[in-house]
């Protein structure tokens, strides 16, 4: 048995073979059936001809749906005609499954496709889909391994918000109450005092109220934590790393790019150094990027589509007003009213994809954010010890592997970008 991908080969012209898979097209006439089969790697031609398969067998064969299952035996020749280059003239199947009408198709309205997602997974487009995501997946733990870091596995279900009380999904734990983690930071950093150099790739979950393009209520979220690093450092980090991601797919996924109409070029644009902006020259220039803002605004989706459309590159964002980020966040000792902080925010009008910054590591200051921001210390007993016991500085970051992979992939919708999407409507499939 040979995948479709490897029998695409002048080297196997004549020779007999075995392929499986699925049937992505099918037409007949009264002679002839072509049959284009469909297995994980490509796509190929196949012919079925009643005067050499027979009369039953041929009708069998011809009477297939997209979908159904089979494997064919026959020899392969090159035709420059056929959707891939080379044809497999059928001497022999087996059925595997014989499909009743493939309910989805390509015409079909966005809602019917997500309540199908289990069926439209195997699209050539979701294919493509799913093929850059795995890439984008193991880049970013290549990423890592390479540069020393260790992999950790933090808790999922917790009992303090990292994010703020208002995304937070509650759930019971035997007479308690728990949360599904909405960031796997605070534990990343008990992690840096044995091991340093950490990162995690776990799901996080917001209850976002809000339905806009690129908020999930879980989404895949890979996290890194750096002990002895300030804020300038962690960014150079997270540029090479998005940019060791970038080219992984390039190097990996050209044909699936392609097949999704990304334009590459414009994506290898992000290979040349990334622009940096504090908060305060982003106001002063938001009227000349046709999004005018004034000192204390926060950036959302809207905002930062407008100003983002004028890039080509991604963008950091340093230094914001410690209002507008929560509290762990560490204050510029040059000017307190702003924290070392920063967003990463994706071009072509994405925006944000990665949220990091130094934290606080001095015990009384944080204390003293905490009790200002509302929270209860003994919440945080433990995330204070770390600054009681061998207290270091740090910086950390979170990327949003699903926006990523969305404006990689040039996607107009974050449910187009990750397989079975969690919103306020919708659980299923
Ligand atoms: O900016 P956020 O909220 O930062 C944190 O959670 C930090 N504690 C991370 C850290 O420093 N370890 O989230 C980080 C990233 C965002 O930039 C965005 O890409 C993604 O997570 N994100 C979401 N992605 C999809 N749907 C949502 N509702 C998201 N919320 C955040």
């Amino acid at each position: 048995m040979q995948s479709v991908s490897s029998v695409l080969a002048d080297g196997l012209i004549g020779k007999e073979l075995e392929i499986r898979g699925w049937v992505y097209r099918i037409r007949s006439t009264a002679k002839m059936c072509f049959v284009i089969l469909r297995d994980s790697t490509n796509i190929i031609q196949c012919v079925g001809k009643a005067d050499e398969l027979g009369e039953d067998k041929f009708k069998l064969l011809s009477s297939l749906t997209i979908e159904s299952s089979l494997s064919l035996r026959g020899k392969i020749r090159k035709d420059e005609r056929a959707i891939t280059g080379y044809e497999l003239t059928i001497s022999s199947f087996q059925i595997y499954c014989r499909n009743q009408n493939f309910p989805v198709s390509k015409d079909i309205s966005e809602d019917f496709e997500l309540d199908n997602r289990h069926l439209w997974i195997r699209s050539r487009e979701f294919s493509a889909v799913l093929k850059i995501r795995s890439t984008i997946f193991k880049a970013f733990a290549d990423f890592f391994y390479e540069n020393g870091y260790y992999q950790v596995q933090p808790p999922l279900m917790v009992s303090t918000a990292t994010e703020g009380g208002s995304t937070l999904f509650k759930v019971p734990f035997f007479g308690e109450e728990a949360y599904l983690t909405q960031s796997s930071q605070f534990y990343l950093e008990t992690f840096i005092y044995s091991l340093e150099k950490v990162f995690t790739i776990s799901p996080s979950f917001r209850a976002e109220k809000s339905r806009t393009w690129r908020h999930l209520t879980e989404y895949w979220h890979a996290e890194g934590e750096v002990a002895w690093i300030g804020n300038d450092e962690m960014m150079e980090i997270e540029e090479k790393m998005i940019q060791f991601i970038i080219k992984a797919v390039l190097e990996t996924n050209l044909e699936e790019l392609r097949l999704l109409g990304r334009d590459v070029d414009v994506l290898r644009e992000s290979l040349q150094p990334f622009n940096r902006m504090s908060y305060d020259e982003l106001i002063e220039k938001s009227a000349s990027l046709g999004m005018p803002l004034k000192y204390g605004d926060d950036l959302g989706a809207d905002e930062e589509r407008k100003i983002m459309s004028n890039f080509t590159r991604p963008l950091f964002i340093t230094h914001f007003p410690a209002e507008l980020k929560t509290f762990y966040h560490r204050p510029d000792p040059d000017n307190p009213k702003l924290i070392l902080c920063h967003d990463l925010l994706a071009p072509e009008g994405y925006g944000e994809v990665i949220g990091g910054g130094e934290r606080i590591w001095d015990l009384e200051e944080l204390r003293q954010r905490i009790r200002d921001n509302g929270l209860r210390e003994e919440d945080y007993y433990w995330y204070l010890d770390l600054r009681r016991y061998g207290s270091i500085p740090h910086s950390g970051f979170g990327l949003g592997l699903d926006r990523l992979a969305m404006w990689i992939m040039h996607l107009d919708n974050i449910k187009k970008a990750i397989p079975y999407p969690r919103t306020i409507r919708r659980l299923k499939p």
